[in-house]
């Protein structure tokens, strides 16, 4: 039986436990340039002083009308590169491992004259108006993420996730609520599937690409769990190594289709997933509560938990989540009286 603070290790990447940050905005660019500041920096180091297993960075968008607002990460430049690289390699230091989430908002970038869209249908009435990718800018963005992810590799990530849930770019490809084209890339996952395939391109053989996707939908008339399966299986074919399992984020809930705010929520979701595709996978959703982060690997539910706003509250939850649960873990020399 596995537990919470066993090592996990998928292709050339080894984890020293299954505990993930979940990515979180942190809007906190300076300059509006897209790079990473001291913010970033000690954000993400303190978790790796934490003992985080891995920790993956914020959404990072492919290019400047790709964030959801100004403050937003980006990695469309070889400029941004060594801000990264000082991430990554203090990570590395405290014997962390790092992955990148990235992505492009779509037509819910919120800072963009014009944001684009698969199709022009706006989010709701407070979100601008987009207008739809011609196909050859389809083909463009898939070259973007391509260029992001060569940059990812070249700052030293040990993995990169796709952001294809949350109803961001990936994701309105995806949906048949905002994607109504009359291209090739009406076929729902077409877009997705070339962007996993440029982007692995990118890759050494041995990194493994995740990606996060919305399970299901909350809109009405969303699309739902069998259908999220079928997706993640076209990914699956076309290079995903493991899946991040959230849902929703698409448009207005309806509350039938909600599964509710219970800890583990999305938990049903990442175990239909894994069990439909026997493929690695990443729980996620109030997951904070230390004895149920561990069931969740111990029950075979999914092979990592990842904790988002338990992670903002405490940079440490790793160490305190070990000692509550009396497993092993390194504690820093430099803070082991403090646990003494
Ligand atoms: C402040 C904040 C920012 C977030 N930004 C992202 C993001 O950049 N990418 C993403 O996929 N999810 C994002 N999320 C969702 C989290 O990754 C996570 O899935 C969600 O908070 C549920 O996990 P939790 O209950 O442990 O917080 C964000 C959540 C919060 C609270």
């Amino acid at each position: 039986m596995q537990q919470l603070f066993d090592p996990f290790q998928i292709k050339d990447l080894t984890l020293k436990n299954r505990v993930v940050m979940a990515p979180m905005c942190q809007y906190s660019v300076d300059k509006q340039d897209g790079t990473p500041n001291d913010w970033h920096y000690t954000h993400y180091v303190s978790r790796a002083v934490g003992e985080t297993g891995l920790i993956i960075v914020e959404m990072t968008n492919v290019e400047p009308d790709g964030r959801i607002t100004n403050q937003c990460l980006g990695l469309w430049s070889d400029e941004q590169i060594p801000a990264y690289r000082k991430i990554t390699e203090a990570v590395h230091k405290h014997g962390g491992k790092i992955a990148i989430q990235i992505a492009h908002a779509g037509r819910k970038a919120e800072d963009a004259d014009t944001p684009v869209a698969p199709s022009a249908i706006a989010y709701d009435e407070n979100y601008k108006q987009p207008r739809a990718l011609t196909t050859e800018e389809v083909k463009a963005m898939v070259e973007k993420f391509r260029q992001a992810a060569r940059r990812a590799v070249a700052a030293g990530f040990d993995a990169i996730e796709l952001h294809g849930a949350h109803g961001y770019l990936i994701h309105q490809f995806h949906s048949p609520v905002t994607n109504k084209r009359e291209d090739e890339y009406k076929e729902y996952t077409r877009f997705g599937q070339e962007v996993i395939e440029a982007v692995k391109s990118e890759m050494p053989e041995g990194m493994p690409l995740l990606m996060r996707i919305s399970a299901t939908e909350f809109v009405e008339d969303g699309y739902t769990l069998e259908d999220g399966i079928e997706k993640a299986q076209a990914y699956q074919q076309a290079g995903v190594d493991m899946f991040h399992i959230s849902a929703g984020g698409e448009g207005a809930i309806a509350p039938a289709r909600h599964p509710g705010n219970h800890q583990g929520y999305m938990l049903p979701f990442a175990r239909a997933m894994r069990k439909a595709l026997y493929v690695p996978t990443i729980a996620v959703g109030s997951l904070e509560d230390p004895a149920l982060a561990n069931s969740v690997i111990g029950n075979d539910e999914a092979d990592l938990v990842a904790i988002g706003r338990g992670m903002l509250r405490d940079p440490y939850w790793a160490i305190h989540a070990a000692r509550q649960l009396e497993q092993a873990i390194d504690i820093p020399t430099q803070y082991q009286r403090g646990f003494a």
